[in-house]
């Protein structure tokens, strides 16, 4: 077994979070996630229904494990009520990202839940240090959905010199080896999103993992074009990981012209609900080459890591 700051804080027997995806991570694979040993996150998006969350809270409740929710803060500042669904749902951590997580930090520590963020720059790291964050999320461009610029592993090291409290590295961890390599920097877990996408339990749709299961690391593209075609709101320094497709070939690099195109937007929304992968954004990781089968996120969580302990023998064994 393998203990870590955060493995203890929420009696955890795998330091293995289950990112929070919109879309993709409900009730379902969260409590799968816990199953397994980790924490699985609900991911609530800009236009998610409250009661659609107070309903996936209960899922892992039944089954007895913990939960956590991942809320976006620039989502947060015109849907205050989203706070509310998540609070409702009793988990033992939030995370707010994407935007200052200060103004959530004092309801959510008053309803006895501790609170993650994730940070993209060392601007960031200072300001989820002043808003009183206790969970720090080190995320990488590496990863799958939106993100920042810099990368996985620079950034976790800058900010592990910079502060003490735990911090879960996010963004290209998909084996165990990865894993014990993020442990072995002194980050206390990885925050995994990706290698949950070809999960049984996953929101997403059969067409959308038999994808990401045939994707190679070399076709994600890091890309505003969906979120400007879909009208999102969604704050441009924050673009999306996705899987190349025929919209991303189209319009990436196009921006300005994509801005108010009706038809684009059409295309887009049409896309999604028709399940065309073609136009429809599928956001995944740069370690989405890794995701081979189709398999519950319980045996996700397990296998990872029985690998990365098996990974932190051998790491061991190099010293003499
Ligand atoms: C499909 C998908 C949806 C995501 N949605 C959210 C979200 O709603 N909120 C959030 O904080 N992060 C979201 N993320 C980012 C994850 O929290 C996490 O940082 C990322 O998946 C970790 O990197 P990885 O994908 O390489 O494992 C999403 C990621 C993916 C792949």
């Amino acid at each position: 077994m393998i203990t870590t700051a955060l493995t203890r804080w929420f009696d955890l027997d795998a330091p293995v979070f289950g990112a929070p995806m919109a879309g993709v991570a409900g009730g379902a694979l969260a409590r799968a996630v816990s199953l397994g040993g980790g924490l699985g996150m609900i991911g609530v998006g800009a236009d998610t229904d409250p009661d659609w969350v107070v309903e996936q809270g209960r899922l892992p409740a039944e089954a007895d494990v913990s939960h956590g929710v991942g809320l976006m803060a620039w989502a947060l500042e015109r849907r205050p009520e989203l706070l509310a669904a998540a609070i409702a749902t009793e988990p033992v951590l939030v995370s707010v990202s994407f935007g200052d997580p200060g103004p959530y930090v004092g309801p959510l520590h008053d309803a006895g839940i501790a609170v993650a963020t994730a940070v993209n720059s060392r601007a960031d790291l200072d300001r989820a240090l002043e808003a009183g964050a206790d969970v720090i999320v080190a995320q990488g461009t590496e990863a799958g959905g939106h993100t920042g610029q810099r990368s996985t592993l620079p950034l976790l090291q800058e900010v592990l010199a910079a502060t003490d409290r735990p911090v879960l590295a996010a963004g290209g961890i998909a084996t165990g080896a990865g894993l014990a390599a993020v442990l072995v920097a002194g980050a206390a877990g990885g925050w995994l999103g990706t290698p949950f996408l070809a999960s049984l339990e996953a929101a997403n749709t059969p067409a959308i993992r038999a994808r990401v299961r045939t994707a190679s690391g070399d076709d994600t593209i890091l890309t505003s074009a969906f979120d400007i075609a879909q009208e999102l709101g969604w704050p441009a320094r924050w673009p999306g990981r996705a899987l190349v497709n025929e919209f991303t070939e189209t319009w990436h690099g196009r921006e300005d012209e994509l801005r108010g195109d009706t038809a684009a937007t059409a295309q887009v929304r049409r896309a999604r609900t028709e399940g065309d992968l073609a136009h429809a954004p599928v956001y995944a990781g740069e370690s989405v080459g890794l995701l081979t089968t189709e398999r519950s996120a319980t045996d996700v969580v397990r296998a990872l890591v029985a690998d990365a302990e098996k990974a932190l023998q051998r790491a061991a064994r190099l010293v003499r």
